[in-house]
């Protein structure tokens, strides 16, 4: 892999602030961007009131950790004021609008002033160059373009760098690895999961996948491992680097890794305020412990968020690279976490493992069942193309002991022929729910 440090000099002067200057900097910002959602939308306005919090407490903060006073804003208040009430700008001066899908229900609607766009495009850019991507980068884009908000994120990030943008959006794998080939692409910007199926795909078509031109690998909006970096790494001899963000907070680009470190994902700190709380009791936690992360938006404009609950569980640790503080690799959501017969479990410890596994492809499904009162977990996984059924049997074996060694749950391993679990063209279905609704 060739060194795509970015040069010190691009980065811009807040990347290289003292944390003194950008905690100052969060303070005024933090001022500004309580008062213009207790000013200008009627739910914080209902919900600062009733937390005896008025503009008077807002103007006289002059300590950042005084935002634990304010409540949380939740999903659910998203959809409570569906579709556009979280707006703190009339509609007329809102230029976009994304919204996440959601598995039931009404959609998460986010909209965005044209100083947002602007500003997006702009962290992204930043983003991508810490990613060590460069102006005049060919750069394949295969996230979603749509209401999602990864494909068109993205999209503007890299144009803002000065790179050629392909944009060409998820799906119709066999033309995307024709695209790679013909285009030749430095950089793809794509779900994890996705890019296991294109490196498939190239296989599949004789390539070598360490033959292309892919220098960067921008991978986001489902959580990976350490481990699954350095497979991506190996499979595809390019920089796996990790990109973080949500629709209710901007999109993509609220927090990147560098390649220079790889080490934890950087927060840009002077337009999202992190906190960790317990998802439980909803204190906040100090730096290094793991928890719900929360962010408070400091300079949006079309729809600020208030201390928004990600559901996303991490650490936040002191800034490398950057001043900015980092956060670990994500561990999951708290509505992915499975309980079973009282241990907690994520898919990302199962891919951990599943890696470890030559025999295995590192595609899997954690399925969940009930027979009489207690769930079951059973791990759908495959065999590589090039490991026997013998050694398939034998991996599967080797799963089901290392999880019952590392964790502590016994679980069931459904091993099937390669290419047999499902495959996904944006966020894996990693966990699938068999159970029956009660
Ligand atoms: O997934 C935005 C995005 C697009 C991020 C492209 C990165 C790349 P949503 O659809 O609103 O937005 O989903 C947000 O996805 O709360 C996390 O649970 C998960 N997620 C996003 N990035 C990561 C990541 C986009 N790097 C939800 N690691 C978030 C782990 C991630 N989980």
């Amino acid at each position: 892999m060739i060194d795509r440090s970015p040069d010190p000099s691009s980065l811009e002067p807040i990347e290289r602030a003292s944390i003194e200057q950008l905690r100052e900097l969060q303070l005024s910002r933090l001022r500004w961007s309580l008062s213009h959602a207790y000013d200008n939308v009627p739910h914080y306005r209902r919900a600062f009131d009733a937390a005896g919090i008025g503009s008077g407490d807002i103007a006289a903060l002059t300590d950042l950790a005084e935002l634990s006073r304010f409540p949380f804003t939740a999903k659910a208040d998203l959809r409570e004021n569906y579709p556009f009430g979280m707006f703190a700008v009339p509609r007329s001066e809102v230029s976009r609008v994304h919204a996440s899908s959601g598995t039931t229900g009404r959609p998460t609607v986010v909209g965005y002033t044209h100083e947002d766009v602007r500003t997006w495009a702009k962290l992204m850019a930043r983003s991508l160059r810490a990613g060590g991507v460069r102006p005049s980068d060919i750069v394949h884009i295969a996230y979603g373009y749509g209401l999602f908000t990864g494909g068109l994120g993205a999209h503007y990030g890299a144009e803002e760098l000065g790179c050629t943008v392909v944009p060409v959006s998820g799906g119709m794998t066999e033309r995307q690895v024709m695209l790679i080939q013909d285009f030749e692409p430095d950089v793809i910007m794509v779900t994890p999961s996705y890019m296991l199926a294109l490196v498939d795909e190239l296989e599949r078509q004789g390539i070598d996948p360490r033959s292309t031109s892919l220098k960067i690998g921008v991978f986001g909006a489902e959580p990976w491992t350490n481990d699954m970096r350095l497979e991506m790494e190996r499979r595809l001899d390019l920089h796996a680097v990790d990109i973080y963000g949500l629709s209710e907070v901007m999109g993509p680009g609220v927090a990147m890794e560098c390649v220079d470190t790889k080490d934890g994902l950087h927060v840009w700190e002077d337009h999202f305020y992190p906190e960790i709380i317990d998802p439980l009791t909803g204190e906040v936690l100090p730096d290094g412990q793991e928890g719900e992360l929360v962010f408070t938006s400091l300079t949006k404009q079309a729809m600020p968020v208030i201390r928004y609950r990600t559901r996303d569980l991490t650490r936040l640790l002191p800034g490398t690279a950057r001043p900015m503080r980092r956060i670990e690799k994500i561990t999951g959501r708290t509505d992915d976490m499975i309980i079973l017969r009282g241990v907690n479990l994520f898919p990302t410890q199962i891919e951990e493992l599943i890696l470890k596994i030559p025999a295995l492809s590192p595609h899997f499904q954690c399925v969940l069942s009930r027979s009489g009162p207690l769930d079951e977990l059973a791990l759908r996984v495959e065999r590589r193309h090039d490991a026997s059924v013998a050694e398939g049997e034998q991996a599967g074996t080797e799963l089901r002991t290392m999880v019952k060694n590392t964790i502590g749950v016994s679980v069931a391993v459904e091993l099937l022929e390669p290419d047999s679990v499902e495959r996904s063209l944006g966020k894996m279905r990693r966990i699938v729910d068999e159970r029956p609704k009660r």
